[in-house]
């Protein structure tokens, strides 16, 4: 296996496109529920998005396995392992908000080496390479270069987990009265492509999945920012999350008063 993954990239851009316009002509369209959760929903378009990606991707790299949320393809113990998101943003869908994407990473020894994330509401297609530039549509992307916690726009999340949403409204009231805006787009891995473009300053969730923030933390990464991922203990795939520009006070802005 080379250390060149440009040839992966563009399959994993054409796979997210090809995934995504799917998704866009399905918007509008009546939707199967698949399963139904107090703070979550399945749907079938989950697993068929998934299904088409996989194609895409298992013709391309048949040795290639792949991480879904919506299951597994290949042994996990392969080389090289795609973490695949195909709608992150499922409860919006949904509900008809546009703010949902398609993720894919690849990882390699188990190390990321390349992320796409694709909105196809706004046709915008975030990629990076590890050790390389992050671009969105092409043109590089940069964090924002905002030191101080009262300009920042920072995103808490809400995740589907028992306790996660109460984490989540513990923090907010502790940050929202220390920065300029708190937001919840309900998409992490757009929402950490955000901050890769410096639309936003930071991100902090627990029990998130490596497959919602995978393909972003390389976009993010290489566009100058940093990502803390801290496994919960019951999944090396799961954990709390921290993302931000590099430059934003952060750890010092979530403690809590005792
Ligand atoms: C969810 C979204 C959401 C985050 C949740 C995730 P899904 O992913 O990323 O922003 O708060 O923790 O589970 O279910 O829409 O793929
Ligand atoms: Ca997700």
């Amino acid at each position: 296996m080379t250390e060149d993954y440009s040839a992966e990239l563009k399959v994993a851009v054409e796979a997210a496109r090809f995934a995504g316009e799917f998704l866009r002509r399905s918007f509008d369209a009546p939707k199967t529920v698949n399963a139904e959760l107090a703070h979550d929903l399945k749907l079938q378009l989950d697993k068929d998005t998934q299904l088409l990606i996989t194609e895409r991707l298992r013709a391309a790299f048949p040795s290639y396995s792949v991480l879904g949320e919506e299951g597994e393809t290949g042994q996990m113990t392969a080389d090289a392992v795609w973490i695949v998101d195909p709608i992150d943003g499922t409860v919006n869908y949904f509900y008809g908000i546009p703010l949902f994407c398609v993720s894919i990473a690849l990882q390699v020894k188990g190390k990321l080496v390349l992320g796409c994330v694709y909105d196809p509401m706004r046709d915008e297609c975030y990629t990076a390479i590890a050790g390389s530039v992050a671009r969105l549509n092409g043109l590089e992307l940069k964090v924002s270069s905002r030191r101080r916690m009262a300009e920042a726009v920072v995103f808490i999340g809400h995740g589907r987990h028992d306790g996660s949403g109460e984490d989540g409204i513990r923090r907010f009231a502790h940050i929202s009265a220390q920065v300029r805006k708190i937001r919840i787009l309900g998409t992490a891995a757009l929402t950490i492509c955000y901050i890769a473009a410096g639309r936003f300053d930071a991100y902090i969730e627990n029990r998130i999945n490596l497959w919602d923030f995978a393909a972003a933390r390389v976009i993010l990464e290489c566009a100058g920012g940093r990502l803390e991922f801290l496994p919960d203990g019951e999944s090396s795939h799961t954990g709390s999350v921290i993302a931000w520009n590099g430059a934003l006070p952060i750890h010092a802005a979530l403690q809590l008063p005792e």
